[in-house]
């Protein structure tokens, strides 16, 4: 489907790039913009930045950048036309409609279809636990403490005991027996044909954070194995990159998010008034999972089972909230298995107690590791505190490291002495030591003197749109042929076209560029730091110099070119002249 420029415009502009990004990433303003952790890579401290004035964003430190479209394409995984509808919808413009024959829906890509799959089952199955089959399931639910409010919310369901008609509902809808497979609901079996993955169960479908099924979770009512079957991983359905209730627990907006190991943890905390708790989807926690969480918190409790298992799952999902930066507490759920029965038995502020008092990851690791050692035994306390210092180790940060040693320290009676002396030791010894420097070779200078030149005609675009006055000052001596990149060219082209008609718009100009990595340098051209000068003077000078970095850049260029382009002869000459001009004039940046 096209979708003529204007619309596409129209829609841009009635979605302030703020109010998207914040729905994301929590955002503090600082002087005309807004920052936050970057959502597109790992990072402490905030380098991704939102302009109103632009309606774009960047990031300083991985280079991610864009629009509104780039930004929900980048992040949700959204094509253009997905992220087109979602923002169209937002604010209310009406898309023309594509029309679904037959035909067109063979041929629509295959993801909307398991999509649509997905969406048909769980209606189906939703249907069904309302029914007369579906009356042991709802009955196994509502036993197990669940609201009609709760099940409609988590839209569970029920897979009766036939085990071919959601196959035969399906295609009834026009579905075909290849779709079903792929969408991971049937098997196809020599003996029986084709049946239903899911049958005789309670049903758990799976929410992207869009609130579309992605997969289904299924469990038998009472005992019986698997206690849990689950859809098996689709071209929708990516178990280490979605969370089962993260489709709610985004905007909880809780200061934390609690990661549990279950379907009913989930629900029970929701409906607890936990609306912050997630689970992974019946396979361990991941690195995915854990970018994904840190999109909306920086600070995870781990509600997992208080048995062995649970407490080895604890442990891993530790280090990798560690690695990406997370903090990571445990919460206690003693004398419970897990935040299901804890809550039946104790309710929710005994819960909330429990938050509260939950313990530091790292101290949590500690506990675990003592319990492996005699510390009556000389030799085994050596050893423990060897493991400790060796821990210790993880921190690269001075500060940080001092903390958890003077807490690890304190809390096993240690001498803190002794054991800020066995870290720096073990740190010697694991060659720990900050990595060398080494000396750039001349193909590296060359690379820098272009990079250089690029530099200053980005550096020259984002003045400009951050000082717009200026280019009636300037326009004289600057073309857009003056940027020598190509794609520059063309922004500087509409940033020009849009100053002449007084209306530019960065934002507006990178739904130009539908290529991601477009996008990427677009942003940048519109964000490239500026460190300016603070006296008025010094500022102009430097205004100046990247004027004639790029005009002189220019002159090169097309000089190296005269012999076979008549634009470039007269880029040659107007570039001769405005140079000569420039050399002699002063560009005021007063406003
Ligand atoms: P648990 O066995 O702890 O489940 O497994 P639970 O949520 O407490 O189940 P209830 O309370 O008995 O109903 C934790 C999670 O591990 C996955 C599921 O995602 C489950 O929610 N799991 C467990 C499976 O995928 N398959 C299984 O057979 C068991
Ligand atoms: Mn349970």
């Amino acid at each position: 489907m096209y979708y003529p420029d204007e619309l596409v415009e129209e829609i841009r502009a009635k979605n302030d790039i703020v109010d998207i990004v914040s729905g994301y990433v929590k955002l503090t303003k600082k002087g005309s913009s807004y920052f936050g952790l970057c959502p597109f890579h790992n990072e402490k401290s905030p380098s991704f930045s939102v302009s109103p004035m632009k309606q774009m964003y960047y990031c300083f430190g991985c280079g991610a950048g864009g629009n509104v479209f780039s930004f929900l394409m980048n992040y949700e995984n959204f094509t253009f036309q997905e992220a087109l509808k979602v923002l169209a919808d937002r604010a209310g413009v009406n898309l023309p409609e594509a029309e679904y024959s037959a035909q067109a829906r063979k041929e629509a890509d295959k993801k909307t279809v398991l999509l649509e799959i997905n969406k048909e089952a769980a209606k189906y199955f939703y249907y069904q636990l309302r029914g007369r089959q579906g009356e042991m399931g709802y009955r196994y639910l509502t036993g197990r403490g669940l609201s009609e409010e709760t099940l409609q919310k988590f839209g569970l369901g029920f897979a009766n005991k036939t085990s071919n008609d959601l196959v035969s509902y399906l295609k009834s809808k026009g579905y075909q027996d290849e779709q079903l497979i792929q969408a991971g609901l049937a098997a196809a079996d020599e003996r029986f044909g084709l049946h239903d993955k899911f049958w005789n169960r309670v049903i758990f479908p799976i929410m992207d954070i869009n609130h579309r099924a992605i997969g289904f979770g299924g469990r038998v009512m009472g005992e019986g194995t698997p206690k849990y079957l689950n859809s098996p991983e689709t071209l929708v359905f990516d178990k280490s990159r979605n969370l089962y209730g993260l489709n709610f627990a985004r905007t909880a907006r809780k200061n934390n998010m609690i990661l549990c190991e279950g379907y009913m943890d989930v629900i029970a905390l929701h409906q607890a008034g936990f609306g912050q708790a997630v689970a992974s989807l019946g396979t361990a926690f991941t690195l995915g999972q854990a970018n994904l969480l840190k999109r909306y918190t920086d600070q995870v409790l781990l509600a997992y089972d208080s048995d062995g298992a649970g407490t080895k799952a604890a442990l891993r999902a530790i280090g990798i909230l560690r690695e990406t930066g997370l903090a990571g507490k445990v919460i206690d759920l003693s004398p419970y298995k897990d935040p299901d029965e804890f809550i039946k038995n104790l309710g929710a502020e005994a819960f909330q107690k429990r938050i509260d008092q939950a313990e530091n990851g790292f101290l949590f690791e500690i506990r675990i590791l003592q319990q492996g050692f005699d510390l009556s035994d000389p030799e085994e306390k050596t050893r423990f505190h060897r493991e400790i210092a060796g821990k210790l180790c993880q921190f690269s940060e001075e500060m940080e490291r001092g903390n958890y040693l003077e807490a690890v320290a304190e809390q096993y009676q240690i001498s803190r002495e002794s054991l800020k002396k066995l870290v720096e030791a073990y740190a010697v010894r694991e060659g720990l030591a900050k990595p060398i420097n080494r000396p750039k070779s001349g193909i590296q200078s060359a690379n820098r003197a272009k990079e250089g030149i690029r530099r200053a005609q980005r550096l020259l675009i984002t003045w400009l749109t951050e000082e717009p006055y200026l280019y009636a000052r300037v326009k004289k001596y600057l073309s857009a042929k003056d940027f020598t990149d190509e794609l520059y060219q063309k922004v500087a082209e509409k940033l020009f076209e849009g100053f002449e008609a007084g209306n530019s718009n960065p934002g507006s100009i990178a739904s130009f560029f539908p290529d991601e990595d477009e996008q990427r340098q677009v942003a940048m051209l519109f964000n490239t730091k500026i460190e300016l000068p603070d006296s008025l003077p010094e500022r102009e000078k430097a205004f100046h110099d990247i004027l004639l970095t790029v005009k002189r850049n220019s002159l090169d260029y097309y000089s190296g070119r005269q012999g076979s382009d008549i634009t470039a002869i007269n880029q040659v000459l107007e570039a001769k002249k405005a140079l000569e001009e420039l050399n002699k004039t002063h560009i005021s940046l007063q406003e």
